[in-house]
C-alpha cells in the first residue's frame, strides 16, 4: 500500500423511499461499511454518504392513496431508517434525500451543461393517458389482456403468465390501474439524452475499460462484459428519455414548463447532493472537496442497476464536465437469497432486518455471516439457517471468542492483569502478525470471504496451541506459574490480533475488546504494538452469545410446510384444497332457465342473460362467453347458476349471480362450455 493517504467519497445505492429497508439493503450497507471501516483503519479519509430516493410516480401515487403529500410520505419513511443503520452498526457520515434543494440545484446544473454540450434534444412521443386522472401512464400502471396468451390482468410491458414482452399499446382492452378507465393515446414532447452520440459510445468504452485512481479496473470483469455487450449492440446505446410530464413528483426541467426529470436522472445526482450537504455541515467547500485531485468517487450497488450506474451516470458526469468527476469504481454485488429462493414479500421468503433485531439477534452475527460469504464478484449470497448457525456458533464463538474466554481469566486473576512481555515474541504470534498484509489486501479487494477463512485458519492455529499447552492444567500444577502466564499471554495477544483482523466486520466487539485489553484503538498499524505489562487488562466480560435455533432462527425463517405435489389435470389445474360440506352448502346452486340473451354494447367479451330460477322475477347476469356462444342458441336452455352470489356492479349494470361453465385453466385455450342438466330438471331446483 502506498503511504500517501486517500480521500474517499463512498456511496451505496439510494433506496426508494417507499418502504422500510429489507435484507438486501442491509447486505449492501454491510458490504460498504466493512470496506469503509477498513479504509479508516488504514488512516484514509472517507466520506460515506447515503440518501433516500424520493421521486417518481409510484411514491406520488402511494402518498395520494394515504391522503398525504409525497414529502410527508418520504419523511415518514426516512424517520424509520436510523434504527436499522444503528442496529447493524452501519456508520454513514450523512443521510440525505433526493427531494432537496441541493439535488435540485445539482440536477438542473448537470442538465444545463449537457444541453450546452449539445446532448439534449426533444421529440414528440405517443403514450397512454388517463383522462380521469389527467396523467400519462407508465407501463406499470396499465393493465389488460395479454396479446399473446390472452391472460387477463397483465401489466403494460410484459405478461406474468406467458412471459412475453410487448409494448402497452399491444395490450387487449388496456385499462389504467389507477382509475380503471380506458386510457387514450396522447402526444407529448419528451426530452432525450443523446447517448447514441458517437462521443458517448467512445467515452463509455474508455471509462468501462479503464482503471480507477488506485490503478485497479473500474468495474468487475462480469460487469465489463455486460457493458461491452450493451455498447456493442448495433448503433450503440439508445437515447434516454429523461423527462416526465406533470403531475410528477420530481425536479422541474429548466425552461420546460410542466416537464420533470425522470427519477433515474436525479437519483444518482443525489450522491452528490448528499456529499454537498455533508460538506456544508462540516464547513467544507463541496466543489473543492469533489475536485481535489486525490478524491476518489466509489459507488456500491446491486446487480440490477448496473446499466444506470456504469453507462448513464458516468456519461452524465463526463459530459457535464467540471466540477463533476467520473466514478473511480462502481462495485457491484449480487442479491441475497433465502434458501436459494429470490426473496419476495408476498411469498414471505425474505428476512426482516427489524425482526432480526427485535428477536435479540446480534447484529454482528449477520455482519460476520455475510462477510463470510461475500466476494468481489457479482454473486448471490444465500442465507440458510444451518449455515448461519454453524458460522456463528462454530467460527465466531467456538473459534474466536473462545480464545479470550480461555486466557483472559488467568491473566486477570492470577497475574494482576499483566501479560508476560517476553511471551510477546512467541513464534506463533509472529505467524499471526505476518498474515496482516494479506488480510488487509483481501479487505481492500472486497474479498471478505477469503479474509474470514484466513482469519479462522489463524484462530484454529491458536486454539491448537491452547489445546496443546493446556493452561487449565498449568493453573493447577505446582510451580508452573511462569508457563501459565506465558501461555495465557500468547493466547491473549493472539486474540488481540484476531480482533484487529475482524474489526471491520465486528466493530462493536472490537470496541469492547479494546477497552478490556486496555490496548488503545486498533488500526492496521497496531499489529506491531503488542499487549504490555505496563497496561494491565480489565476483567473479561462475556463478549458474545450463541444463536438460539428455536427462539431466534426458526422464528426469523419459519419452516415452510412442504406441499405435496398435486396432480395437474387435463384442464391444466390441480384439484383445489379440501373443503367441508358446510363450505359447499354455503353456495346455493340452482337450475336456471335462460329467458333472454343478448350482446352487450361496448363489450367484446360479455353476453347479458336474463335467468328464471322460479322466483317470479328474472335475474340479470353478465357472462364472459360472447366468444363461444351465439345468443339465439342459448335462449330457452336450462343451465346452472350460483343464486346467492353477492350482486356485483359492473360497467354495464348489476350482475345478480353467475352461470357455471367449464374451461381450461388458461380460460380460452380449449373453449368454454356451459352446463346443461339432464332432462326433467326444473328452474329453481337446488343442486345438492
Ligand atoms: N432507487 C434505486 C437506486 C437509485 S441509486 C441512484 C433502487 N432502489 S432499491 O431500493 O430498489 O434498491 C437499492 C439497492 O438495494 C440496490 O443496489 C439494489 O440492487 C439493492 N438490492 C435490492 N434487493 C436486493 C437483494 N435481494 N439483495 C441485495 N441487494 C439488493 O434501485
Ligand atoms: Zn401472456
Amino acid at each position: 500500500m502506498s503511504s500517501s493517504k486517500r480521500n474517499l467519497f463512498v456511496t451505496t445505492a439510494l433506496p426508494y423511499a417507499n418502504g422500510a429497508f429489507h435484507i438486501g439493503h442491509i447486505m449492501e450497507y454491510i458490504q460498504a461499511d466493512i470496506w469503509v471501516r477498513h479504509e479508516r483503519m488504514c488512516g484514509n479519509t472517507v466520506h460515506f454518504v447515503g440518501a433516500d430516493d424520493a421521486h417518481g410516480a409510484p411514491i406520488m401515487i402511494a402518498a395520494q392513496k394515504k391522503g398525504i403529500t409525497p414529502q410527508q410520505f418520504v419523511a415518514e419513511i426516512a424517520a424509520g431508517r436510523k434504527q436499522y443503520l444503528d442496529g447493524f452498526h452501519i456508520k454513514f457520515d450523512h443521510w440525505h434525500c433526493t427531494d432537496s434543494p441541493e439535488n435540485t440545484e445539482l440536477s438542473q446544473d448537470i442538465y444545463r451543461k449537457l444541453k450546452a454540450a449539445d446532448l439534449i434534444y426533444t421529440k414528440d412521443i405517443e403514450q397512454f393517458y388517463d383522462t380521469s386522472k389527467g396523467m400519462f401512464l407508465a407501463d406499470r400502471f396499465i393493465k389488460g389482456t395479454c396479446p399473446k396468451c390472452g391472460a387477463d390482468d397483465q401489466y403494460g410491458d410484459s405478461c406474468e403468465v406467458c412471459g412475453s414482452v410487448y409494448s402497452p399499446t399491444d395490450l387487449i382492452n388496456p385499462k389504467s390501474s389507477l382509475s380503471g378507465t380506458t386510457p387514450v393515446m396522447k402526444t407529448s414532447t419528451h426530452y432525450f439524452f443523446k447517448l447514441s452520440d458517437p462521443r458517448a459510445t467512445q467515452f463509455l468504452r474508455e471509462w468501462t475499460e479503464g482503471v480507477g485512481a488506485d490503478g485497479k479496473p473500474r468495474v468487475q470483469a462480469d460487469v465489463l462484459s455486460k457493458d461491452l455487450e450493451w455498447l456493442g449492440k448495433d448503433g450503440g446505446l439508445a437515447d434516454w428519455d429523461i423527462s416526465r410530464d406533470a403531475p410528477y413528483f420530481g425536479i422541474e426541467i429548466p425552461d420546460a414548463p410542466g416537464k420533470y426529470f425522470y427519477v433515474w436522472l436525479d437519483a444518482p445526482v443525489g450522491y452528490l447532493a448528499s456529499f454537498k450537504a455533508y460538506c456544508e455541515k462540516l464547513g467544507k467547500n463541496f466543489e473543492e472537496e469533489l475536485t481535489r485531485p486525490d478524491t476518489e468517487q466509489i459507488h456500491f450497488i446491486g446487480k440490477d442497476i448496473i446499466y444506470f450506474h456504469t453507462l448513464f451516470w458516468p456519461a452524465m458526469l463526463h459530459f457535464a464536465g467540471k466540477p463533476y468527476r467520473v466514478p473511480d469504481h462502481v462495485n457491484v454485488h449480487g442479491f441475497v437469497t433465502v434458501n436459494g429462493t429470490k426473496m419476495s414479500k408476498s411469498r414471505g421468503t425474505g428476512i426482516s432486518p427489524l425482526q432480526y433485531l427485535e428477536l435479540g439477534m446480534n447484529a454482528e452475527w449477520l455482519r460476520y455471516y455475510l462477510a463470510a460469504k461475500m466476494s468481489s464478484r457479482v454473486e448471490d449470497v444465500d442465507f440458510t439457517k444451518d449455515d448461519f448457525q454453524a458460522r456463528v456458533n462454530s467460527d465466531l464463538i467456538g473459534k474466536y471468542v473462545n480464545i479470550a474466554s480461555r486466557s483472559a481469566g488467568f491473566i486477570f486473576k492470577r497475574f494482576g492483569g499483566c501479560v508476560s512481555d517476553a511471551a510477546m515474541r512467541d513464534p506463533m504470534l509472529e505467524t499471526l502478525r505476518a498474515a496482516k498484509d494479506e488480510i488487509v489486501g483481501l479487505y481492500e479487494d472486497r474479498e471478505y470471504a477469503r479474509a474470514m477463512r484466513r482469519i479462522m485458519e489463524l484462530a484454529d492455529m491458536v486454539n491448537e496451541f491452547v489445546d496443546r499447552e493446556k493452561p487449565w492444567e498449568l493453573a493447577k500444577a505446582e510451580g508452573r506459574e511462569a508457563d501459565l502466564q506465558r501461555v495465557a499471554s500468547v493466547a491473549l495477544e493472539a486474540f488481540r490480533l484476531l480482533t484487529l483482523y475482524l474489526k471491520p466486520v465486528l466493530p462493536a466487539t472490537a470496541e469492547r475488546v479494546e477497552k478490556f485489553l486496555n490496548c488503545g484503538e486498533l488500526t492496521w498499524e497496531s499489529s506491531t504494538v503488542a499487549l504490555s505489562s505496563a497496561n494491565p487488562i480489565s476483567k473479561y466480560e462475556h463478549l458474545m452469545g450463541r444463536v438460539d435455533r428455536e427462539k431466534q432462527l426458526d422464528v426469523l425463517v419459519p419452516e415452510k410446510p412442504v406441499e405435496e405435489a398435486k396432480p395437474v389435470l387435463p384442464g391444466g389445474e390441480a384439484i383445489a384444497d379440501v373443503c367441508t360440506i358446510d363450505d359447499f352448502t354455503k353456495i346455493d346452486l340452482r337450475i336456471a332457465k335462460i329467458v333472454t340473451c343478448s350482446e352487450v354494447e361496448g363489450s367484446d367479451k360479455l353476453l347479458r342473460l336474463e335467468l328464471d330460477v322460479g322466483e317470479g322475477r328474472l335475474r340479470q347476469v353478465f357472462s364472459g362467453i360472447k366468444a363461444f356462444y351465439e345468443p339465439k342458441d342459448l335462449v330457452g336452455k336450462l343451465t346452472v347458476m350460483i343464486a346467492n352470489l353477492a350482486p356485483r356492479k359492473m360497467r354495464f349494470g348489476i350482475s345478480e349471480g353467475m352461470v357455471l361453465a367449464a374451461s381450461d385453466a388458461s380460460d380460452k385455450a380449449g373453449g368454454v362450455y356451459l352446463i346443461e342438466p339432464f332432462p326433467g330438471a326444473q328452474p329453481g331446483m337446488r343442486l345438492h
